[in-house]
């Protein structure tokens, strides 16, 4: 049984328990991330911490702890967890209420939990051939910067893309093609790598982001610009980015090839970059 955190102690998970008038449980009201770690390495941790901050003002529920206390917590978390490599999840709801009501209450402190669990990091045929994926409306909210606990809308979507045999929805708001349920989208045209701008509708990914620092670092052309629908068939390469599947190209998009049909040139280029950088955090070398 793995180690969790709950409200300022340690404890197996299967004892971790928390009341039915949690708001995180009747209104969903809480925010989370996903953190990856690598040979005991939290990844990125100052980047996924300032999300958090900045997910926590997005729900004005005060953050309750420091950096410094976070770090330490999670540090220990991992210590205690089996494997080296591993994803934290962490999420903070808004506490306790007396009583069920929409308004936010008084007085109360947030919920703070933590857990881990061993992962084995997709690098297997799967990712190397290249993943399906289809294209759905966004049928989510219009506060996607903020990194909410509520996701039934990515939770239908995500189950949506499984019945069709495939790895991912990308969603389409308006005409244009924002993100994945659960990862950050990247096309590839004429040799430039193309991802739409950060903005409220969608999540600001630290994947992204480290995918465009390395595009920078290396030469590689790059534009944070919106990607009409149409485009996305039309492209020589597309790629799913996250915390949990890394760089993930897709192949295919509904009934349409991408590309010849397995990953483009520009994605085996990114894959060794990136994954030259994650054993660089293994290392110790590199956050
Ligand atoms: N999801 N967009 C959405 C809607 C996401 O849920 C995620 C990650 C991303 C990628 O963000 P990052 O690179 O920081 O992981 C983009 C996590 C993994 C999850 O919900 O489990």
């Amino acid at each position: 049984m793995s180690t969790a955190w709950l409200n300022g102690t340690f404890l197996p998970l299967d004892e971790a328990q928390v009341s039915v008038l949690d708001r995180g449980f009747l209104f969903g009201d809480g925010v989370y991330e996903v953190i990856p770690v690598y040979g005991g390495h939290l990844f990125r941790l100052p980047h996924h911490l300032k999300r958090l901050r900045n997910s926590l003002d997005g729900v004005r529920i005060r953050n309750p702890m420091h950096d410094e206390e976070w770090q330490a917590v999670l540090e220990e978390l991992v210590a205690l967890n089996e494997g080296s490599d591993q994803a934290v999840y962490l999420q903070v709801t808004r506490g306790v209420a007396p009583r069920r009501d929409h308004a936010f209450p008084t007085g109360i402190r947030p919920t703070v939990f933590c857990m881990s669990n061993p992962v084995t990091v997709n690098r297997d045929s799967a990712a190397e051939q290249g993943v399906r994926a289809i294209t759905l409306d966004d049928i989510r909210w219009s506060l996607c910067n903020i990194k909410a606990i509520t996701l039934l809308p990515n939770a239908m979507l995500r189950q949506q893309a499984i019945e069709a045999d495939t790895a991912e929805a990308i969603l389409n708001k308006n005409g244009r093609v924002i993100e994945g349920a659960a990862s950050n989208l990247f096309i590839v045209r004429d040799g430039l790598l193309i991802t739409p701008p950060n903005s409220n509708a969608l999540l600001p990914g630290i994947t992204r982001d480290l995918v465009l620092e390395l595009a920078a670092n290396n030469g590689i052309p790059f534009r944070e610009a919106d990607i009409p629908a149409e485009d996305l068939f039309s492209c020589n390469e597309i790629w799913l980015t996250s915390s949990t599947r890394e760089i993930s190209p897709v192949v295919q998009l509904d009934s349409t090839t991408i590309g010849n049909g397995t990953p483009g040139p520009l994605w085996h280029k990114m894959i060794v970059l990136y994954r030259e950088y994650t054993d660089a955090v293994r290392r110790g070398e590199a956050d």
